[in-house]
């Protein structure tokens, strides 16, 4: 028996489902039943009718999954799998942010722990962040943590203005005005697309700054032949998967987070297999950063 086969007799056998991020390996992304990005995922925990979900990317994603699910099992194939953005504030942190900002909205992107989701009114993806920022009204004081990046691009396509935390994605630092310039002398004509997570001048050397959801609607939707991806380049293996006509070119080979490459067929295997790795975010945490995620899911 192969190994895939192992893990999805497992499955069954768990009545598990297995989600994977756009950023895995592979060979992970074909053994699970959904890949997707943060957001994707996120609707899809909430929703799905299986006992056990295995969460097949970093840990605040899996934290997410456990606060949308206080019934289910939620695993994660390697705990150690973490978000060095997500690490970049604490609690106590947006606690006293918010002190210095009284009335003030406290907004997370959903990379961020759940202790910080907890001190939060509303939590964004990189995939609603325009969406749901628009719900606010233009007089409200909005603190936007832990992803500088993020917050400023949303802030700049409505015009506000809003008090960044300075976290940032250290993979997504990698690319540059250069390498953006030199991927398009290469690849004359072909569209650049990044992820807002990127630095501001980055994403204004590019053509499109998108989710990783957001990017695969794009391949699949537009015209264009050969397209230039400014992003973790797990997503490679899905755009080309998904469209098999069409080229798409990293920016740089270099853009890896390790901590998305954790996952393997070896680790999820065994976390199904002894049902090990659970992931469980205690009260009242859970209840409280349930508020934040659930109030964006409900806009979209
Ligand atoms: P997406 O929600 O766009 O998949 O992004 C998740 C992430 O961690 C990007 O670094
Ligand atoms: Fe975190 Fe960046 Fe890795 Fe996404 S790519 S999980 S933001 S370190």
């Amino acid at each position: 028996m192969t190994i895939q086969e192992e893990i999805r007799n497992l499955a069954q056998t768990r009545k598990a489902v297995i989600l994977a991020h756009n950023y895995t390996r592979g060979e992970v992304q074909d053994v699970a039943d959904y890949t997707g990005d943060s957001l994707e995922l996120a609707r899809k925990a909430a929703t799905v009718d299986a006992e056990v979900i295995v969460f097949c990317g970093v840990y605040f994603m899996a934290e997410t999954a456990a606060i949308l699910n206080p019934g289910k099992t939620v695993l994660i194939p390697e705990p150690s799998a973490g978000c060095p953005m997500a690490d970049m504030i604490t609690g106590a942190q947006v606690r006293a942010l918010k002190a210095e900002h009284p009335g003030a909205k406290a907004v997370c992107y959903v990379n961020s722990t759940a202790e910080v989701k907890a001190e939060c009114d509303m939590c964004v993806t990189s995939g609603n962040a325009e969406r749901v920022m628009a719900t606010f009204g233009p007089d409200e004081e909005i603190l936007f943590v832990p992803d500088q990046h993020l917050g400023g691009h949303i802030s700049g396509l409505l015009g506000r203005t809003y008090t960044l935390w300075p976290g940032y994605c250290p993979t997504h630092q990698i690319i540059t005005v250069k390498g953006i310039a030199e991927a398009r002398a290469a690849h004359p004509g072909a569209p650049v697309l990044v992820h807002p997570e990127c630095a501001k001048d980055v994403r204004a050397a590019a053509d499109h700054a998108l989710s990783t959801g957001g990017m695969c609607k794009f391949a699949r939707e537009s015209s264009e032949k050969e397209i230039i991806v400014g992003t973790e380049t797990g997503i490679l293996h899905r755009l080309r998967k998904e469209n098999p006509e069409k080229t798409f070119y990293p920016v740089t080979e270099r853009m890896i987070c390790p901590n998305m490459k954790k996952t393997t067929l070896e680790n999820l295997r065994d976390c199904l297999q002894e049902m090990k790795n659970v992931v469980v975010v205690p009260e009242p945490t859970a209840t409280q950063a349930r508020r934040a995620v659930q109030a964006m899911l409900a806009i979209g």
